[in-house]
């Protein structure tokens, strides 16, 4: 039976800001003590349980900079509940030996499903016809409704979310282009265009779903607003700044586009902001949702599940695959061998005085993989259990070393 080399018990976690409960079953389940505090925490609260905790799980709005990183003398892991982790200094996580997990496409299908939702309602005029008749207004009208089917919707960026967004429109009998930088493959009937300015020029909807980088800030103008459709529609459920909301502005007021959804923008208000108000406003046809693509009980569950699992494989076997900030190991175990984990800064000559330990000791190395990135090294190796605890001794004393763990 594997063991960590601290019992799991004595293994400390707190999760914060009212992570999935999936999250405290599975840490629980794998046999640590899990401490869970529903709100996000600063200051004098949040150095307190960095003292003692192995692992700390958040969401957003807790932040983790290089000043609370010092203050968690024990802190092994971080769990960003979330598909980004801008809330933690990771390249300082890094330096402090602390790997951070995420959970980066736990929300895939919940914001397909969303632009999917959008495409019908944009081309059905239903945000307009229920805010009508909220209003008391019966209106019947037929102008400017239609079906999907048989219409052509264009995805640019065909990752993990377009290529979804892409299989549910096939379903509904749409035809399916998309842009992408990278080659992809596509899936079922979908067909990639040789350039985006094709995709403006063909689609009826066109849908965004790219990352935010130099290349894509902006990338929606006036020029590329101009080439499409007249009537056409356009989403925007993947970063604000992709857009330039003017220039939408004009397109939509001058009736060129026959309408809009947006769930993301330029500048988003923080949570305590009590009111916020678009420029795309009142105007026909548009969709206007705060950012609630990835907000579904099923996406944080997801999330809960997949950054947990993440934190077991790390403490329990070393393995960082998934980690935004480490050099990516993932050792198969091995019977009959203790696991030794060394976080050490990323300097010439760890390995050469790593080989000269364990040989000087007599020790047999039966597996061992090392990855590097900037400032950090990692070195993962198994080896036969009499010797392990001096080995572990002597690694650790090294000057390069950050954090030195053995799994027994
Ligand atoms: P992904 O990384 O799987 O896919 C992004 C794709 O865009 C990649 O295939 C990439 O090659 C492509 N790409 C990058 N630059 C491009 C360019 N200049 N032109 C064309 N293609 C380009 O990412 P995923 O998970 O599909 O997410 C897409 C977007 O959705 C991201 O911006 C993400 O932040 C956003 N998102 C929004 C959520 C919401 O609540 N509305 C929730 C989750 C993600």
């Amino acid at each position: 039976m594997s063991r960590t080399s601290y019992p799991r018990h004595k293994i400390r976690i707190t999760l914060l800001e009212n992570i999935h409960p999936a999250a405290r079953e599975a840490l629980t389940a794998a046999g640590y003590t899990v401490d869970v505090i529903p709100k996000a925490l600063e200051g004098d609260e949040l150095a307190a349980v960095l003292k003692d905790a192995h692992v700390v799980g958040l969401r957003s709005r807790t932040k983790l900079r290089e000043a609370q990183l010092a203050l968690a003398p024990r802190l092994m892991a971080i769990g960003c509940f979330s598909v980004g982790t801008d809330q933690v200094e990771i390249d300082a996580a890094a330096r402090c030996g602390i790997p951070v997990f995420n959970a980066p496409y736990a929300s895939t299908r919940s914001v397909a499903e969303l632009t999917l939702g959008c495409v019908i309602a944009l081309a059905r005029r239903l945000g307009d016809k229920s805010g009508k008749l909220h209003q008391g207004q019966w209106d019947k009208s037929l102008s400017g409704a239609h079906e999907i089917r048989g219409r052509t919707i264009g995805l640019i960026g065909y990752g993990h979310i377009g290529q979804q967004v892409g299989l549910l429109a096939e379903a509904c009998g749409m035809r399916v282009l998309f842009f992408d930088i990278q080659r992809k493959l596509p899936l079922g009937l979908a067909k990639p265009v040789p350039t985006v300015e094709q995709l403006f020029d063909e689609a009826d909807f066109v849908s965004l779903h790219v990352p935010e980088t130099a290349q894509t800030r902006g990338m929606v103008g006036a020029p590329q607003l101009a080439r499409m459709k007249p009537g056409s529609y356009l989403l925007n459920l993947s970063r604000g700044s992709v857009v330039a909301l003017d220039a939408l502005r004009n397109a939509l007021a001058d009736g060129r586009l026959g309408g809009a959804a947006l769930d993301v923008f330029p500048q988003e208000p923080t949570p305590v902001q009590a009111e916020w108000r678009s420029e795309l406003a009142g105007l026909p046809n548009v969709i206007l949702t705060p950012h609630v693509g990835g907000n579904t009980e099923e996406a944080q569950r997801n999330i809960g599940i997949e950054v947990a699992t993440a934190l077991i494989a790390f403490i329990d076997r070393g393995v960082t695959e998934g980690a935004v900030n480490f050099p990516q190991i993932h050792l198969p175990p091995r019977d009959g061998t203790h696991r030794l984990l060394d976080i050490h800064k990323n300097v010439p000559g760890v390995l050469a005085s790593v080989t000269a330990i364990v040989s000087e000791l007599g020790a047999n190395i039966e597996a061992q993989q090392l990855g590097t990135t900037k400032d950090v090294g990692y070195l993962v190796m198994d080896i036969d259990r009499q010797l392990s605890d001096a080995v572990r001794d002597r690694i650790a004393a090294l000057p390069s070393s950050i954090k030195t763990r053995l799994l027994y």
